[in-house]
């Protein structure tokens, strides 16, 4: 998605539809949106019954849209509303979903990114951003062109971890296109749908408007050559999240869980979504799976021992290693300086993690 993408959807976000008082686009009704040599074009999906009555939000809409920079020319069109094909259950057909990732013909960045890895969890807060971050940052040190794409677009939390707060993302021409030039941090390339949105708050996109942001964003960004890109992919098992996996088609996905019984059974269910779609399991990571008493020196299993590594066991999943419930991993990361860009025994943790992470990779 390109800058002026987003801007344009942020603004399309303001126009109402006066029957409903809703706007069109937490409404559902924008089908398509694409910005290209400076023409910006908009689809909204109608009710074909109430198509004429819809034109003064269809001029609404191209009038805020005009305002925007860098655009030179502005179509908003209607289109009769068919419902938006099923992801799920049924794969869609190739090239039948608008929204599906359309990787540009003859896109020379291409082939450039050797290994695409999703990470995923199937809830938020289990850490799946912390351990993201860190294991681009200790692949980096091990050597490894890197790269980390922040896909959570209801909670990206790349610019805090990785101290890119506040910035914002400019285009550059490349291969003939132009493309978004990602963030350099800590040795890797960063690049979070929080750099090209205007402030702090949530964005509310339909599920396939927000599969088609991301591919698009992974295509549209000029990543260099990468022997890895790492994605931190919006939490959960759902649907937006099976039909994302099946867009960018990762090598393999590791999954973050906590030790606890609940999270593990989440984590199954993560592990099947990536199974039907034929991705393969690169690992699970535990997070917070142990915590070292700062008092007495002891460890303490606060939410069960070994969860995740018998969980992977059964599942006949590699099992990647656990991260402990730190105070120092949380501080870094609201620090912005990545754990696994120091030198303390947590960074050795998560440079472990890495080693195991292309061994997988090398016998693949
Ligand atoms: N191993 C850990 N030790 C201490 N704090 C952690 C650990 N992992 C994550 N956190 C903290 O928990 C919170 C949620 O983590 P985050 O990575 O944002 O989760 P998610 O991306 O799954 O929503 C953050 O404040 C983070 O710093
Ligand atoms: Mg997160």
């Amino acid at each position: 998605m390109s800058y002026s993408e987003a801007a344009a959807l942020k603004a399309l976000g303001d126009v109402r539809d006066p029957r409903t008082g809703r706007d069109i686009v937490s409404a559902g009704m924008l089908g398509d949106l694409d910005f290209k040599d400076g023409i910006l074009r908009a689809v909204l999906l109608i009710d074909p019954a109430l198509a004429n009555g819809f034109e003064p939000v269809r001029k609404s809409a191209e009038d805020t849209l005009k305002g925007l920079d860098d655009v030179d020319k502005v179509t908003v069109i209607l289109t009769a509303h068919k419902a938006a094909p099923k992801v799920g259950k049924t794969a869609p057909a190739k090239g039948k979903n608008p929204h599906q990732a359309r990787r540009p013909e003859g896109y020379q960045g291409d082939g450039q990114i050797t290994t695409v890895l999703a990470v995923s969890s199937a809830k938020g807060g289990v850490g799946k951003s912390t351990i993201a971050v860190n294991l681009a940052v200790a692949l980096a040190k091990l050597g490894k062109a890197v790269g980390l794409l922040d896909a959570d677009i209801h909670g990206p939390s790349a610019p805090i971890l990785l101290g890119l707060k506040g910035v914002r993302a400019h285009t550059e021409e490349a291969f003939g296109r132009r493309l978004i030039k990602p963030f350099d941090a800590h040795g890797i390339k960063a690049m979070s749908i929080g750099f090209l949105t205007e402030d702090d708050g949530p964005i509310i996109w339909r599920g396939p408007m927000v599969q088609g942001a991301i591919s698009k964003m992974l295509w549209d960004v000029n990543w260099g050559k990468l022997d890895y890109l790492i994605i931190d992919m919006p939490p959960g098992t759902g649907d937006a999240q099976l039909g994302l996996a099946q867009d960018i088609k990762p090598k393999g996905a590791i999954i973050v869980s906590t030790p606890q019984d609940l999270a593990l059974a989440d984590a199954r269910k993560g592990v099947r979504m990536f199974e039907r779609v034929d991705i393969p399991i690169f690992g699970i990571v535990e997070n917070m799976s142990i915590y070292i008493c700062p008092d007495c020196g002891n460890g303490h299993y606060i939410f069960g021992k070994d969860g995740a590594k018998n969980e992977a066991n059964k599942l006949g999943v590699p099992y990647l290693g656990g991260a402990p419930l730190d105070i120092s991993i949380r501080e870094s990361g609201d620090s912005g300086t990545p754990a696994a860009a120091g030198d303390g025994v947590v960074t050795e943790i998560f440079t472990k993690m890495a080693r195991k992470l292309i061994a997988q990779n090398d016998e693949r």
